[in-house]
């Protein structure tokens, strides 16, 4: 093996996960520049594991805890999230580090009977306000119930003040720093918007309940220890709350997306034009081409945005499947739009754009004006027209951010 060593975090806690440079892809998601697999080692008269690593990483996270301590004398390990990437090499960490208990919440008992049968005996189930006593800490666990999946929680150590997080709070982001203050502020908010975009958008009144909760749990943060990404210290820890605060809240922002695809350019010249419409007003305005841009980094822009125009050609009587393949994903993810609107060229039965129509308003999001078509190749008139569509998509937004 390469010699990994564990990263110490406080006193008694040290990060014991894995770093996946090369990850490109986690169920749907780009992830551009890799991800970590938090681990983090409790060394207390118990000395507990909180969470694993994905399974192809079991050897890294061993050898990083026998780094500090030999593995075998893990006493417990706490499972916060059943999810594979932090799950996967359970069963071999129970086997071979010889585990005495295995905590998880009541829902985390089923994900993980589910996931892995009978290969995890010893689970003991805790909930909210449920603490175990490791010796000069305990451990205090909180449901935090679809943060990411339904087994979700987060534990609490005393003492170190440490909130082990899970996903929540977390970024895809591999490196060899392991603390936020050794990123850039620009790096840590480009991921955490990404990861809040993709992972935990459609969660996001759950995200707000829990951090107005979080006061009243008494819980004396002074480290953010997600399951990816780097870990929060420093007064670190409340900048990435309260970005995760403004995230959840979703106030429509002074700017738009025109987002398209096109067949013979047709639908890109609208695009274009719409998109001049909307920055005459005002309006700043990203325009993404479904050819060039993928469905993570497109629904990271469309967070937030105040106008979406969403433009797509008609192809064999429907939305091309690219538009279709964004907007599924926007349908499970509910990003809140102020305004919508909905374009397209077409050649004869011209259906596209009022399917996009129909789709905004499914997600309620109100359009001010009917979809805009175009038959084949917009001529100077269909452009002027674009561009006041544009304009009116503006309009509608700026009366919306006055009231
Ligand atoms: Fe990082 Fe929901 O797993």
């Amino acid at each position: 093996m390469a010699n990994f060593q564990a990263v110490k975090v406080t006193e008694k806690v040290w990060w014991v996960g894995a770093v996946d440079w090369h990850l490109r892809e986690f169920h749907g998601y780009r992830t551009s520049r890799g991800t970590t697999y938090n681990a983090f080692l409790v060394l207390d008269e118990k000395v507990t594991l909180i969470d694993t690593v994905k399974a192809p990483f079991f050897e890294e996270m061993r050898e990083r805890i026998a780094s500090v301590i030999d593995p075998e004398k893990i006493d417990y390990i706490v499972s916060n999230h059943a999810e594979m990437d932090h799950s996967g090499c359970l069963p071999r960490a129970m086997r071979e580090f010889k585990a005495e208990k295995l905590f998880c919440s009541m829902q985390g008992e089923k994900a993980l009977k589910a996931h892995f049968h009978d290969a995890l005996p010893s689970l003991e189930i805790v909930k909210t306000g449920d603490a175990i006593t490791l010796g000069s800490n305990s451990l205090a666990f909180v449901e935090t119930k679809m943060l990411h999946w339904p087994d979700s929680m987060v534990s609490y150590l005393t003492g170190e003040k440490v909130l082990f997080s899970q996903d929540a709070f977390g970024m895809h982001l591999a490196g060899s720093e392991r603390f936020a203050d050794e990123y850039s502020d620009s790096l840590l908010y480009e991921e955490a918007k990404k990861y809040f975009a993709n992972i935990l958008l459609l969660q996001s009144a759950k995200i707000i309940d829990l951090l107005n909760n979080l006061p009243g749990l008494n819980l004396d943060i002074d480290f953010v220890a997600p399951d990816h990404g780097p870990i929060w210290r420093n007064g670190d820890q409340a900048k990435i709350l309260q970005l995760y605060r403004e995230f959840a809240e979703q106030k429509p922002e002074k700017r738009a997306v025109v987002l398209f695809d096109t067949m013979w350019h047709s639908t890109e010249a609208m695009a274009n034009a719409i998109a001049e419409g909307l920055i005459q007003s005002g309006i700043p305005t990203d325009i993404i081409s479904l050819h060039s841009c993928e469905r993570s980094e497109a629904i990271t822009k469309i967070m937030g945005a105040g106008v979406l125009a969403a433009g797509t050609p008609t192809i064999n009587n429907n939305m091309y499947p690219s538009l279709g393949d964004i907007l599924t994903y926007m349908r499970g993810l509910k990003p809140k739009i102020a305004v919508g609107g909905a374009f397209g060229s077409f050649g004869w039965s011209g259906e596209g754009a009022k399917q996009v129509a129909e789709a905004m308003t499914q997600m309620n999001i109100e359009q001010p004006a009917a979809p805009l078509a175009v038959k084949y190749v917009p001529n100077a008139e269909a452009l002027a027209q674009c561009v006041e569509f544009g304009k009116t998509l503006a309009e509608a937004l700026k009366n919306k951010l006055q009231n």
